[in-house]
């Protein structure tokens, strides 16, 4: 057994989030397309005599270090499985900035799946780390994927895409969070007594992905909870103007925000993005990121 597994899992950014009405579990059923941006967060695990967490990075202050964390919630689940006690030390070095709508927690359930996986020498097999995923929360298995993938289901089920080309983003980070279960009430109250169509991925957004085509790809974004989002945070609005103005491509709420992603047409374009952004005052932070990007790995 080594002393420590190190594992290096990515943000992500929704190019599509199409979303159907409230099912009876009170899910959504979606069509999710995921992408993976360069923003990373490293999980390290190492022996200890109980299961503790611990965090570093600009953000650490706001991630939770008890077992609501979803690293630890990881580990317990894997242990549990085998029969085995989580005594571990898990490491977040975080950079995927903490405000929503990136998936940065769920990237640090999928990286500790993985680490503690490595580190106990059990080699799951991948589609039950997937299933561990998929029990943790929606966007986790697409964490532990990378790449670009259709989520269906709510989210979980996923369909890997090809992607021919790189795409250059900025993110624009927000004060403070939006609660998940929140804008997607706020959906629901939006469409009340509205038929709400199935969710359905665009083939005008796939093609754009697969052929590399940022000028496609800016046309084709598309997310339903937009709406929902701005309606709880209006002042999204300002910051989505700030980027398109600096001349983003186009620019959206990131899954349920309230990070807004602008796709840029290169790496100049993203810099002068982010530095308008950040001028702007109508956000806490810009990142810089591109995708695709590899998913959860052991460095
Ligand atoms: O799966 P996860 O824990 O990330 O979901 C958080 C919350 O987001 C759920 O409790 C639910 O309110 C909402 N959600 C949803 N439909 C989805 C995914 C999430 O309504 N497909």
């Amino acid at each position: 057994m080594s002393e420590s597994v190190t594992v290096r899992v990515p943000a992500k950014v929704n190019v599509q989030l199409a979303v159907g009405a409230a099912r009876p579990d009170g899910f959504h059923d979606l069509a999710n397309v995921f992408l993976a941006v360069s923003l990373f967060d490293e999980v390290t695990v190492t022996a200890a005599d109980e299961l503790t967490i611990t965090c570093s990075g600009p953000d650490a202050d706001q991630v939770p270090l008890d077992r609501t964390n979803l690293a630890a919630r990881a580990a317990l689940a894997l242990a549990a499985r085998h029969g085995i006690s989580p005594d571990v030390h898990i490491h977040i070095a975080k950079d995927i900035p903490v405000a929503g709508g990136m998936a940065g927690g769920s990237a640090d359930g999928a990286g500790a799946l993985l680490a503690c996986d490595a580190f106990w020498g059990l080699d799951t097999p991948r589609a039950e780390l997937l299933d561990i995923c998929a029990e943790l929360g929606s966007d986790v298995p697409f964490s532990l994927a990378g790449g670009a993938a259709l989520g269906t289901g709510r989210g979980e089920h996923l369909t890997e895409l090809p992607v021919g080309g790189t795409f250059h983003w900025v993110f624009a980070v927000a004060d403070g969070g939006l609660s998940t279960p929140a804008v997607y009430g706020e959906f629901d109250r939006l469409n009340t007594g509205t038929d709400v169509p199935e969710p359905v991925a665009s083939p005008a957004l796939l093609d754009a992905l697969r052929t590399g085509d940022t000028t496609a790809l800016a046309a084709t974004l598309v997310n339903d909870l937009q709406p929902a989002a701005l309606s709880l945070r209006p002042s999204l609005a300002a910051t989505l103007e700030a980027g398109t103005a600096a001349g983003a491509l186009a620019g959206l709420v990131s899954g349920s925000g309230p990070t807004t992603a602008f796709l840029t047409k290169d790496p100049d374009s993203a810099a002068a993005v982010a530095e308008a952004l950040l001028a702007s005052g109508t956000c806490r932070t810009a990142r810089v990121a591109t995708s695709p990007a590899p998913g959860a790995h052991v460095r």
